[in-house]
């Protein structure tokens, strides 16, 4: 069934200018999740994260706390870090715009497109968007009457003379590309935006300016620095541009929000063509987290922050979060909205009135009618396919469509509940001395459908899943995936390997049923 091949999926990087927050954590973990999918299938993964220090409103932020950037952007990539590292997010590494093994290689590309031809000087006079480091059309200027897009605050007007990127020169090549490659540009809907767009023409970029010094300075012409984005860009090859990495390249999946897929979708892939690089697989913009209906604001007090997200993690649990953000959040085209009251829902629906439930009725029965221990292998059959189920699942997972993946997985829980209603070992249980081949049989079957679920639900909730591995007497996955190990999906989901005689463990509930206070 599976490829073990090479896997290399990248988050954006995070400007230094604002702490951590749901968004953030929100592309990482679902980056994480499908990192520990592939893991799972057995896959040399390489998954990179990491911040985006340079650039004007970095500069501004650090000015207004009398720092310098570097001391501005050591301590919010500080805190990028350790909440990663506190979320159990499985990053292979966390690139910094602003480290020598960046700097060093952003120049040297830089330096290859000059010598191709591909990067020549020019002059700009146009509209700025300081806010989100990017220049604006004068279309769109007088669209957005002169206002930026994102932030509502006034376009600066810049005249410049900065070296520029003959993006117009791909235009065919790029859509060609699109065209042939339907799964290149997704979701669908972002994918028809970019289409349009380029068909109405590209222009060639400024990829230098001489008015903000906090940058990697171009290659002899130190009064330029490299703008911010085409440095940004860059850290999704300079972080594996070395011996023992470039085998990963190019990146299979380029995870985003729907905002920066401009740069991800048009501009990365023309650098690509023009450094002749192979193309990523996959440039994949989700949509945007919103608050109890309104978009986040501090002012409203609906802003989710990493203090906010800690509440509900001691609550609820980290991996309730992890479930709670994959199968609301804003994967598809349209945005997401964040309220307690769906938290609480989806936490007893799924969680404790399904998982937690169905594990504890099956610990529950085996205390009851055989010590603890777990029956023989019975020769009745549980009523579901597993290795197709498993394949439905490979296939989902794949496509990114993650909730359809998950969906798998704790479908087989609600199949164990199904069976355990219709087969009714409760009753059979009152007459054992007729009824023990049957009930022995049911209770094996249950509880070696949970474990299969709990493998495919690893990825989404690993600590609880792994809580349920050692539970159910296999802790070996556990090992085997820890530090950033290998599973083998297929043949750790063939049917039958739980041992008879296997103490299963009843422990706390997994999910404690949310009580409304
Ligand atoms: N530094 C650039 C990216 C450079 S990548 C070469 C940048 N940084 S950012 O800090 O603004 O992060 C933007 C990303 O954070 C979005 O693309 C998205 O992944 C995530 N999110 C920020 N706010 C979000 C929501 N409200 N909802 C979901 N994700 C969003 O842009």
């Amino acid at each position: 069934m599976a490829d073990h091949g090479q896997f290399y999926i990248t988050t954006p990087i995070y400007y230094v200018n604002a702490r951590p927050h749901i968004g953030h954590i929100y592309t990482t973990t679902i980056c994480d999740m499908v990192a520990r999918y592939h893991r799972l299938k057995g896959d040399d993964v390489f998954f990179l994260t990491g911040t985006d220090e340079h650039g004007k409103k970095v500069a501004d932020a650090a000015r207004e706390q009398e720092v310098s950037p570097q001391a501005f952007a050591d301590n919010i990539s500080g805190e990028f870090q350790a909440a990663f590292d506190r979320l159990g997010l499985t990053n292979d590494d966390f690139i910094r715009t602003t480290q020598p093994r960046h700097e060093q290689k952003v120049q040297h590309y830089v330096r290859q497109l000059i010598d191709k031809g591909d990067v020549e000087l020019g002059e700009y006079e146009g509209w700025y968007d300081p806010g989100q480091e990017e220049y604006v059309t004068e279309t769109n200027a007088r669209e957005q009457n002169y206002k930026s897009a994102v932030s509502g605050r006034l376009l600066e007007r810049v005249k410049e003379t900065n070296y520029f990127f003959r993006l117009s020169k791909y235009q065919d090549q790029l859509l060609r590309h699109i065209e042939a490659h339907p799964q290149f540009i997704q979701p669908q809907a972002r994918r028809n935006e970019v289409v349009t767009r380029i068909k109405q023409g590209l222009h060639d970029v400024a990829i230098s300016r001489t008015t903000e010094p906090w940058g990697v300075p171009m290659p002899d012409a130190q009064e330029h620095s490299i703008y911010v984005w085409i440095d940004a860009l860059f850290n999704y090859r300079s972080a594996i541009d070395t011996d023992q990495r470039l085998g990963y390249w190019p990146a299979q999946i380029h995870m985003i929000g729907k905002e920066i897929l401009w740069f991800h979708a048009v501009i990365w892939p023309a650098m690509h063509m023009a450094l002749g690089w192979p193309l990523p697989g996959q440039i994949y913009a989700h949509s945007f987290w919103i608050s109890e209906g309104q978009k986040m604001s501090k002012t409203l007090g609906n802003f989710i922050d990493l203090g906010k997200l800690d509440e509900y993690i001691s609550e609820f649990s980290l991996d309730s979060l992890r479930y709670y953000l994959v199968t609301q959040g804003p994967m598809g085209a349209s945005d997401a909205d964040f309220s307690h009251q769906k938290y609480v829902d989806v936490y007893n629906a799924d969680l404790a009135n399904t998982v937690g439930n169905s594990f504890s009725r099956i610990a529950n029965m085996t205390k009851r009618y055989f010590d603890g221990k777990l029956p023989p292998k019975p020769t009745g059959q549980f009523p579901v396919k597993i290795p197709e189920l498993v394949n439905n699942y490979v296939v989902d997972f794949d496509a990114l469509r993650l909730e359809g993946a998950i969906s798998r997985g704790l479908g087989l829980v609600r199949n164990i509940d199904n069976y355990i209603e219709q087969r009714q070992p409760f009753k059979l249980a009152k007459d054992m001395d007729s009824n023990r081949a049957a009930v022995e049989e049911v209770l094996y079957n249950c509880a070696e459908a949970m474990r299969i679920a709990s493998i495919l639900l690893w990825p989404i909730m690993p600590q609880k899943m792994e809580q349920l591995h050692q539970r159910l007497g296999c802790d070996h996955y556990a090992a085997a995936l820890a530090d950033h190990g290998r599973g083998d999906l297929e043949a750790w989901t063939r049917w039958g390997q739980l041992e008879t005689g296997t103490s299963i463990q009843q422990g706390d509930a997994l999910f404690p049923r949310h009580q409304p206070t």
